[in-house]
């Protein structure tokens, strides 16, 4: 005899949390509930303990779960204020920085899904750098990681569809995309000092020494006890004086949290002290 519906969510949450940290006991159940019958039903599973049995053995499916439960939504400017924020006191005194001393500003979009953070995270810097009389320009590398390779695989595309590009001005459209079909690319000068990789925010950062890290509307997602394994590599991954970027309702937690000053606590800034 195959579970109860009730059975079925309890362990389906169970898995998500044990392997990826996330915690959807927070979500709206009949929520939860109609995104996993969505995926039981398109898996190709023929009862509850069939889509477990495949969700427990299935990275790939615990990616299309995470999918239709809407993790990797995402856009361009996402909080528009947030990014005003971000440039005025993060990009200006860093790349002031580099135009004098030298060196590569570095930069780490965390959780980034489908690119779309990282690219404005890249606008952001050449529109800084335009304001400057465009004459000089750091040495830039910004790093976009995601857990779903196929998030990943969106983002190094660099191409998006007309409604993703929402939040973006016609201006800024026109100046970092070119028109392809009926999508837009983003355009070379601006994609070169971007790099996308797969990465688990649980484990041990790969980068290291990073001026700035942006890891906005991911945190939301884990339990208090992955928060502060996160927090932990965020901490690690940021130089002394950088500066952390989360989501606006996102507040640190853990241990270094003590380790930081507040710079803007309404776009949720931060420096490492
Ligand atoms: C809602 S999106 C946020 C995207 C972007 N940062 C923004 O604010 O628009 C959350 C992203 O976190 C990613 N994520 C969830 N758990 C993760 C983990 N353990 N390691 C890395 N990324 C993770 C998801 O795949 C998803 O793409």
């Amino acid at each position: 005899m195959d579970i109860s519906e009730e059975e079925f969510v309890t362990h389906v949450m169970r898995h998500l949390f044990k392997a990826r940290g996330i915690d959807l006991s927070g979500y709206a159940q009949s929520f939860v509930m109609r995104s996993i019958k969505k995926r039981l039903g398109r898996s190709g599973a023929s009862d509850h303990s069939g889509y477990l049995r495949l969700l427990k053995h299935s990275e790939e499916e615990t990616n299309e779960l995470l999918g239709v439960l809407s993790i990797n939504v995402t856009e361009f400017f996402r909080d528009r204020g947030a990014f005003e924020g971000f440039s005025a006191q993060v990009l200006r005194p860093l790349i002031a920085a580099k135009l004098s001393e030298g060196g590569v500003l570095r930069i780490w979009s965390a959780g980034c899904a489908t690119g779309q953070e990282t690219y404005t995270i890249a606008i952001c810097v050449a529109e800084e750098v335009r304001r400057l009389g465009g004459i000089c320009t750091p040495v830039v590398g910004i790093q976009g990681t995601d857990l779903s390779s196929k998030a990943v695989a969106k983002a190094k595309s660099g191409l998006y569809s007309k409604a993703e590009t929402k939040g973006l001005s016609e201006k800024l459209l026109n100046h970092y995309f070119e028109k392809k079909g009926d999508m837009y690319e983003v355009v070379q000068p601006l994609r070169k000092g971007v790099r996308f990789t797969v990465e688990n925010l649980l484990e041990p950062p790969s980068g290291r020494y990073y001026d700035a890290i942006v890891c906005r509307n991911v945190m939301i997602y884990f339990s208090r006890k992955m928060h502060d394994v996160v927090t932990q590599h965020l901490f690690e991954a940021l130089r002394n004086g950088g500066y952390l970027m989360l989501g606006r309702t996102e507040t640190l937690m853990g241990a270094p949290r003590t380790s930081f000053d507040v710079v803007d606590l309404e776009n949720r800034i931060l420096r490492k002290k």
